[in-house]
């Protein structure tokens, strides 16, 4: 969870009123969408070729969603916004897709990459048009940008405030016999999070 909130709210630090872009919506990119929704985002787009994990994005917040298998990702965040979202974030952990968010920004957008693309996977930027001209901006992220001292009492007390729904994140509980199981669901991208007790 402090990954996926963190990179909206230190990582990009997105401000009330922007408009964000979440492509990836497995655990990491449904805590972003929960971010995007405290930190007061009008505008949610997410996207991922998962209708299951599409309609969870829109209880958490998303107010639109793209199945991007079916929709081409920049014409349809165009569509919505006009120039494009302030802020977008890659949950997905595909390198070909940060360069689409990069596309998917407005000038002087921010694209933040959150997944982890396999090490052999690289991207070509053209800086010229993407940092030059436009003035849009990259950025990496670590585990949220979280200093976990200061941000696990914050999280709690979102949670506590109704502000940030843990439960709907874990879809399977069991104990440490289940474990087999659990990695079996997470390769599969089965459910959103398990959590094992001992
Ligand atoms: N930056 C960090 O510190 C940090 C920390 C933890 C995890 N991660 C990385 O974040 C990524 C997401 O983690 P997760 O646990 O949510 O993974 P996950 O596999 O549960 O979710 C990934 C989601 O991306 C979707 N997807 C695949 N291709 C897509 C596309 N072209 N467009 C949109 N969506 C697409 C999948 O359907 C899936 O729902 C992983 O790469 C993981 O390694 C990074």
């Amino acid at each position: 969870m402090q990954t996926g909130v963190g990179a909206v709210l230190n990582t990009a630090a997105v401000a009330p009123g922007d408009t964000v872009l979440v492509a990836g919506l497995g655990g990491i990119g449904l805590a972003a969408v929960q971010g995007a929704r405290i930190a007061g985002a009008t505008t949610i787009i997410a996207s991922d070729p998962v209708a299951e994990r599409r309609d969870h994005a829109r209880r958490l917040g998303a107010t639109d969603v793209i199945d991007p298998t079916s929709e081409d990702l920049v014409a349809a965040v165009m569509a919505r916004t006009g120039v494009g979202v302030d802020h977008a974030f890659e949950c997905a952990g595909r390198a070909s897709l940060i360069s689409t968010l990069l596309d998917a920004c407005r000038g002087g957008g921010t694209t933040t990459c959150v997944g982890a693309p396999a090490l052999d996977e690289a991207i070509v930027i053209d800086p010229a048009v993407m940092f030059t001209a436009s003035g849009k901006r990259l950025l990496g992220c670590l585990l949220g940008s979280v200093n976990s001292r200061r941000e696990i009492p914050r999280l709690l007390d979102l949670w506590r405030r109704g502000r940030l729904d843990l439960e709907s994140m874990i879809t399977h509980r069991g104990t440490l016999e289940d474990i087999d199981t659990a990695f079996a669901d997470l390769a599969a991208g089965r459910g959103i999070r398990t959590v094992l007790a001992i």
